[in-house]
């Protein structure tokens, strides 16, 4: 790819990454089994904060709180965009490392010449007529978390441990991971992804009201 990219010159990228996910696109649908590609409705409720009232003891309250919000984080819309082994996104419902092959690099953009906005656009791209991708997931901008910020494998304790860590989760407070967790776009991008993508689990409200409480609770960590 670096070396077929070195060739062609800089206005010939984006048609370059246009003609690679056509590929990518047409080996997905040839060979395919027919038979539809929309998940189905979400069946996982998230529960909200007043169904852990009940737990009397406040650290046990504040880790099933966490516990419950890990229903989102460690959802594929999340985690996709946060690998922890190397810096390829993975995509899908079984995270499968991103078609066609990408290495975000430290920028989380791409290097190489194709960066993610070649082919991911500012909203979702619905695809009419394709068969497997219903749709290229879109937001602005689009990239991957660094790789500080890397959940893929790890236990719910290690990523709560790594969200309250500054030296590795951007120099954040409390407060400013649960703005981040409420607000940013592209964890919002998690309840809208797009056709025949599953959004994640309940609200991104109703997900902010869980990280508030469980920061209220003295955040702690699931072991
Ligand atoms: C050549 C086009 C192309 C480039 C470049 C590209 N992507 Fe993608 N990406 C796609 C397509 C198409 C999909 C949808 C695949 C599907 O749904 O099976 C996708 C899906 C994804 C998903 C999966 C979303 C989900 O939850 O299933 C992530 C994450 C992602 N891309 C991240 C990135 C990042 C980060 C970059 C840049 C470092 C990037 N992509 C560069 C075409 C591209
Ligand atoms: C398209 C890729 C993408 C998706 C999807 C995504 N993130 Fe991220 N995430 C990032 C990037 C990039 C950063 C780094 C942003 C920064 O530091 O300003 C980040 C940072 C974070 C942080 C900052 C602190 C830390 O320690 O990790 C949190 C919290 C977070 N994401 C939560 C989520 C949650 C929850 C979801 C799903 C509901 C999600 N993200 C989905 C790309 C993504």
């Amino acid at each position: 790819m670096r070396s077929l990219l070195a060739r062609f010159p800089r206005a010939g990228f984006a048609s370059l990454a246009a003609g690679v996910l056509s590929a990518a696109l047409l080996s997905f649908g040839s060979g395919a089994v027919d038979k539809p590609a929309a998940p189905a409705p979400d069946p996982r409720p998230l529960q909200g904060v007043a169904s852990f009232q009940s737990v009397s003891d406040k650290a046990e309250r504040s880790r099933a709180l966490f516990t419950e919000a890990a229903k989102v984080i460690t959802d594929p819309r999340c985690m996709n965009c946060h690998p922890s082994a190397n810096r390829v996104p993975t995509q899908g419902d079984d995270m499968h490392p991103h078609v066609p092959f990408i290495n975000a690099g430290d920028s989380g953009i791409g290097s190489g010449g194709l960066s993610c906005g070649a082919c991911h656009r500012a909203d979702n791209t619905t695809l009419a007529g394709a068969r497997l991708i219903k749709s290229i997931p879109g937001a602005n901008p689009w990239l991957l978390a660094p790789h500080s910020m890397g959940w893929q494998g790890l236990t719910l304790g290690e990523i709560c441990g790594q969200l309250k860590d500054p030296g590795r989760n951007g120099g954040r407070t409390l407060s400013d991971i649960r703005r981040h967790m409420s607000e940013d776009h592209l964890v919002g991008w998690a309840w809208h992804p797009g056709e025949g993508r599953r959004p994640a689990p309940g609200t991104q409200q109703a997900f902010g009201a869980l990280i508030s409480a469980w920061i209220e609770t003295g955040a702690e960590c699931p072991s």
